[in-house]
């Protein structure tokens, strides 16, 4: 039985038992005892299978209900005082109108079940940087995940003492069981589906879905959307990008951060393995989706990874694309909606050329190869810790965080975008993250293939108003000392139809470019867009890339850009009113620059 001092704490679990009426409260410990029991019961109810512990231990398929697989953005809102300071981008909700709502739905809503309290840290325990939440969920799915994606249980107690501050964050799948009414394999509510968020309060409840960002409340709920508002207070950043570590044959190392909108391969770029010809050059990842910045008293942005697991796409990861992410779910991993091989492990589309003859699909159905349905869902996921990762970063636990020399924003462009560009100063690069858009995928709902703007890929994750969002990352310019320089990327051009560019490892050219300009070693062509590379400044050793390639590649055509960048579908454009005037400015530079 852990031991609580802190009464705050006490008051609010009691308040929400008094609410939820869950038959038994349980505190996690974060223990490998408990999550192996828990698992085990899962297992029992037919909620969880194990996997065949000789090809995968200790790792378990869950499947969800085929209407709760992916974020939904529609039910998720964000509910300040005042409705401008959610801004144009985010549902708004009254929130003396949404608690009445939420306390209706969440009334009893845990009758038949037992309401876990998980403390967890995000960020490394006693970092500067860190910041810890406790979860109240009646999902023991969401306990045994949380449990790989942050730091949990009895330490969290422990660090948070008698008075510590803590974000408290409401969860339940919204499916109470009354007397003798038997449970399904993956509870939900669907049409009563809510994402909250109280800013100025910093709570988050949420209800009736229990996949993802929807139920792992310290991932996109906390650690970005109430984490930006504590940011812009606090005068940090919280934001969607991996970190990474890129280390020279020299023994040179500098940290770079990269914001691509969900699904557009962050978790492969924060792990590429460099091309064997690049002798010398290794990435190490010291995370795969969020970073905090935060600048120390030498005024150097430092960031950390709030997270400890990578909550990664399962579909097209494979030992060609990304051998380190296979590698980090060997062992000790949970698979949400991936099919299940005959003995035992598991399969998704991509992870090798050849599917297997036969499966157990995601919804858990037979499948062969000629069935004409995928066999995992589009957006099935693996929850893998980041200890496991081959390539972790030696500076992954450090408290003090990483300093950080390069920012990286992208999308997904089939048309007009260059593989990379350098931003010509901080508000320039404000400008890059904030005019981002990109072609839609799989980890939301909504369209694929859709062009969304997407700026700083936060448009889901901002928790307050956009234009005042991009303010805050002017101001930090005020803060830091030496700041990180900014660049532009698009590995996803094509020309008649097929790619350009190589992608994946071949990534490393980019970042290499990237690491010489962070060390002033090489010029570049001053475009309208920005500094872009000279063909003779990529290292290509062991790629045979001609230059009429790469001028398909970097070709820019000024007219089009500018009928993109200042049309009014870009969000920027709206936003324009709300914007800094010196970002305003930059942005007017650029419009003139095009012709
Ligand atoms: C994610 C996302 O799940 O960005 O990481 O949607
Ligand atoms: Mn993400």
């Amino acid at each position: 039985m852990m031991k609580i001092q802190h009464k705050k704490l006490l008051a609010w679990v009691e308040e929400m038992q008094n609410l939820c009426e869950p038959d038994t409260v349980y505190w996690c410990d974060g223990s490998k005892e408990e999550a192996d029991r828990l698992l085990h019961e899962m297992e029992k109810k037919g909620a969880a299978i194990r996997l065949n512990p000789e090809k995968r231990p200790n790792s378990f398929l869950f499947r969800s209900d085929p209407k709760d697989v992916a974020r939904v953005e529609k039910r998720t809102f964000i509910c300040s005082k005042k409705q401008d300071d959610a801004g144009p981008t985010n549902n708004w909700e009254d929130p003396v109108v949404m608690k009445e709502k939420l306390k209706k739905l969440f009334k009893g809503c845990m009758h038949g079940r037992t309401m876990y309290v998980i403390p967890f840290c995000m960020g490394p325990l006693g970092s500067p940087i860190s910041h810890i939440g406790i979860e109240i969920t009646d999902s023991a799915y969401v306990v045994v995940n949380m449990r790989i994606m942050t730091r949990m249980g009895q330490k969290v107690i422990d660090q948070l003492g008698a008075d510590g501050h803590f974000v408290p964050c409401l969860h339940s799948v919204g499916k109470p069981l009354e007397k003798g009414q038997a449970d399904v394999r993956w509870p939900c509510d669907p049409d009563n589906t809510y994402i909250v968020h109280f800013p100025e309060e910093r709570s988050i409840y949420s209800f009736g879905s229990g996949y993802g960002g929807n139920a792992l409340l310290g991932k996109k709920c906390f650690a970005l959307r109430i984490a930006s508002n504590m940011a812009r207070d606090e005068g940090w950043l919280a934001e969607h990008m991996l970190i990474l570590g890129v280390k020279s044959p020299e023994g040179k190392k500098k940290y770079v951060t990269a914001a691509f909108p969900s699904a557009c391969g962050k978790t492969n770029f924060a792990m590429i393995i460099p091309p064997k010809e690049m002798k010398g050059w290794t990435i190490t990842t010291v995370g795969d989706d969020i970073a905090w910045l935060k600048p120390d008293e030498k005024g150097i942005l430092r960031a950390i990874n709030p997270e400890s697991g990578f909550f990664g796409v399962a579909p097209g990861t494979s030992l060609k694309t990304n051998p380190n992410a296979l590698a980090s779910c060997r062992c000790d991993s949970i698979f949400t909606n991936v099919a299940l091989t005959d003995d035992g492990d598991i399969w998704w589309e991509g992870l090798t050329d050849t599917p297997p003859k036969h499966l157990i699909d995601w919804q858990g159905n037979d499948w062969t190869p000629d069935c004409g349905r995928v066999s995992s869902h589009p957006n099935s996921r693996f929850t893998a810790p980041v200890k496991n990762c081959p390539c972790v970063d030696e500076a992954c636990e450090d408290p003090k965080g990483v300093p950080i020399d390069a920012m990286i924003y992208g999308g997904r462009r089939m048309s007009e975008i260059p593989l990379v560009y350098q931003s010509y100063n901080w508000v320039h690069g404000v400008l890059v993250g904030a005019t981002v858009a990109s072609e839609q995928t799989a980890a939301a709902e909504g369209k694929q293939g859709e062009l969304r703007s997407d700026p700083m890929a936060m448009l889901p994750f901002c928790g307050y108003h956009m234009g005042r969002y991009f303010g805050h990352h002017v101001n930090m310019a005020k803060r830091v000392k030496k700041l990180p320089l900014i660049f532009h990327t698009n590995w996803f051009r094509k020309d008649n139809g097929k790619f350009i560019w190589p992608g994946f490892g071949e990534n490393m050219r980019v970042l290499k470019w990237i690491f010489d300009r962070v060390d002033n070693k090489i010029d570049a062509d001053k475009t309208p867009l920005g500094w872009m590379p000279r063909y003779k400044d990529i290292d290509w050793s062991g790629l045979n890339f001609s230059e009429e390639q790469w001028k398909v590649l970097m070709a820019l055509s000024p007219k089009t850009l500018k009928e993109q960048f200042s049309s009014p579908e870009l969000l920027f454009v709206k936003l324009l009113p709300s914007v800094p005037e010196e970002l305003k400015k930059e942005y007017q530079l650029l419009l003139e620059r095009l012709g």
